[in-house]
């Protein structure tokens, strides 16, 4: 009797354990041992994460030619943003876009210009000041939660920025539940089906792709728009 105790109390535990591990399963990032120098030698539902864009680098965002390259102002008018709306700029760096948006939500609506270095939120600090507007909030989240208010956010967008994610699964789990129910989320992603589109591989993401990993998640897909030169505009909205 002794002997069966145990030999019944461990098995018991593999299955219990087994079964939790199932319950908190994702699909899992997998190492690489042989990579690209652009990314973080993980790969996730097939593909390389990037490495992160560090905020010395934060000029090249606010390039004068970003304009003619990628038409940004084409961007921010496709996406309807009406006055007393609020916008989460996942990803802000210097605020590039945040600004941008502001304008269109007016002093009655707000944009979390949300980021994970405050190197770079210092930069969106500056500018905010300078130019006297009150309705860009510099919001520090994590590389796994924006730690944005649950159901407050109109619109959630990620300008070259979801490829970065390091865990792209936890990220996403800790967006939608601060999307309102119908509130869009938008992915801007180099176009990885066009091999001439000037920008490193691992930065690039194809429709087919970005719609896999969100596969998983509470969001309808709603559209894929191409109106931009080198970019995707992918929308979801949270069910
Ligand atoms: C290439 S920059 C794009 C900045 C801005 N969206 C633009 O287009 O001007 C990518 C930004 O994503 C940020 N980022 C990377 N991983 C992130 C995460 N898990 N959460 C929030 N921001 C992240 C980086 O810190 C960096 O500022």
């Amino acid at each position: 009797m002794k002997k069966l105790v145990p030999s019944l109390i461990v098995p018991c535990f593999l299955v219990f354990g087994l079964a939790l591990a199932a319950q908190s399963s994702h699909p899992p990032y997998v190492k690489m041992s042989d990579h690209d120098p652009d990314g973080i030698g993980v790969s996730y539902l097939g593909r390389e994460i990037a490495q992160v864009m560090g905020h010395e680098a934060a000029d090249w965002l606010d390039r004068p030619e970003r304009e003619a390259e990628e038409a940004p102002s084409m961007l921010v008018k496709s996406l309807k943003l009406q006055p007393g709306m609020t916008v989460a700029d996942i990803g802000a760096g210097s605020g590039y876009l945040s600004f941008m948006m502001a304008k269109y939500v007016g002093s009655n609506g707000k944009v979390y210009a949300e980021d994970i270095q405050p190197e770079m939120l210092d930069i969106v600090k500056q500018k905010a000041k300078e130019a006297g507007v009150k309705t860009v909030i510099p919001w520090l989240g994590t590389t796994i939660d924006p730690k944005l208010p649950a159901k407050s956010v109109d619109l959630m967008i990620m300008v070259d920025v979801y490829h970065e994610f390091d865990k792209p699964y936890e990220m996403i789990s800790n967006m939608v539940p601060a999307l309102k129910k119908g509130g869009r989320l938008v992915f801007v992603e180099y176009r990885k089906e066009d091999p001439s589109v000037p920008i490193k591989e691992v930065h690039k993401m194809s429709v087919a792709q970005v719609r896999k990993e969100m596969a998983i998640f509470p969001l309808d897909y709603r559209e894929t728009s191409e109106v931009l030169p080198r970019q995707h505009i992918i929308v979801f909205v949270r069910r």
